[in-house]
């Protein structure tokens, strides 16, 4: 692929150059709520592996924990708010109907020269993101992008209902791609069932100013199970074979990080050992899009992730969608 704007003559390719993430302050443990729902921490862990979770304060949005990682991740590539020309928020929590997150990221962010717009996968919002992303940074149309998953799931959760409750939490994860000669993102796959939209919704919708129907989350959670255990290691196979690679080549497998189940499951099905899989859900709980993006940061901080390695996000959400990237870092 050649790419027909003026600054670039040479092949172009879309490469993360930096993370970035943040989680709000107040910490629930399972403990925490097994004194206001009935549930136990035993149950919480072996059903999921989650321990705790993130909580967003009052005052805090979307959009503000969006700007925390942003700002985190534009620190690590050394580049100012002002060179970022893509600004994409994956959120399915976001602050208003409208305008779009990313707009008020935008702004609050100083990041005017962006083109600015959300996108709404559920859980596989982020890997969505870094696919349209790579697609629109590798056609040399733009040349630095930022890509956040944020989320505050902990306002659309009914919290009496425990079957939901304790699985999820609030956090959000950048990253910052930019034009490469060398490539960083090899191949991506998305995909989507929409027969499958009721296993895992907020049904609830605003009309005439009335919400109608229950604005909270619902979740066959043995069905989301059962397609999430079947999806996620096909589509990594998948993307794997469009940059004629194997699960051997792999160095880090970064899932979506809902329960360690069904990352452990996935890693047996695609042949990818524990000690090559990021797991952060025990400290986080299921933060949806922001999940992935918040797993790159804590593994490329902490030097797990290092350059040159080849890192394969998959994740899979609401819709029902499910999608993978594989990334040479
Ligand atoms: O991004 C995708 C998001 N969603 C997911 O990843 C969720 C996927 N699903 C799952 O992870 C699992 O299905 C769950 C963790 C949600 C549930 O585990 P499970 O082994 O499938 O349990 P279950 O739903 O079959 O429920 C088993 C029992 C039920 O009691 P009975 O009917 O057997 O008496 C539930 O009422 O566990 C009960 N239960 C609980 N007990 C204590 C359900 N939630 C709780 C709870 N505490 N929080």
């Amino acid at each position: 692929m050649v790419a027909t704007g003026s600054h670039c003559a040479f092949l172009v390719f879309s490469k993360i150059i930096s993370t970035g993430s943040y989680l709000p302050e107040k910490i629930l443990t399972n403990d925490d709520l097994s004194k206001f729902v009935d549930t136990s921490d035993e149950w919480i862990r072996t059903r999921s592996g989650i321990r705790s979770r993130h909580i967003a304060a009052d005052f805090e949005a979307t959009s503000d924990l969006a700007v925390a990682a942003a700002n985190n991740a534009l620190q690590a590539a050394g580049l100012a708010a002002s060179d970022i020309d893509l600004l994409i928020v994956a959120t399915t929590t976001p602050d208003v109907i409208f305008p779009s997150t990313a707009c008020i990221v935008q702004d609050k962010l100083g990041a005017n020269k962006a083109a600015a717009f959300d996108i709404q996968a559920v859980c596989s919002g982020f890997v969505y993101a870094l696919s349209v992303a790579d697609k629109m940074v590798a056609s040399g149309a733009h040349q630095n992008a930022l890509i956040i998953g944020a989320e505050i799931y902990s306002r659309i959760l009914n919290w009496k209902d425990r079957t939901t409750c304790v699985l999820f939490g609030d956090g959000a994860g950048a990253v910052v791609l930019t034009q490469s000669e060398a490539p960083g993102i090899l191949a991506t796959k998305l995909h989507a069932d929409g027969s499958r939209r009721n296993i895992l919704n907020v049904p609830g919708h605003v009309r005439n100013g009335i919400v109608y129907g229950d604005p909270h989350v619902h979740m066959d959670g043995p069905a989301v199970f059962k397609m999430a255990v079947n999806v996620m290691a096909d589509v990594c196979v998948e993307t794997l074979a469009m940059a004629n690679m194997t699960a051997a080549d792999i160095d880090w497998l970064v899932p979506h990080q809902a329960n360690v189940r069904i990352i452990d499951a996935t890693g047996k099905r695609l042949g990818v050992p524990p000690e090559k899989t990021i797991v952060t859900v025990q400290g986080q709980g299921n933060t949806s899009a922001a999940s992935i993006p918040l797993a790159l940061d804590t593994s490329v901080r902490d030097g797990r992730i290092k350059s040159g390695d080849l890192v394969q996000t998959v994740a899979v959400g609401g819709g029902f969608t499910w999608g993978s990237a594989l990334i040479r870092w």
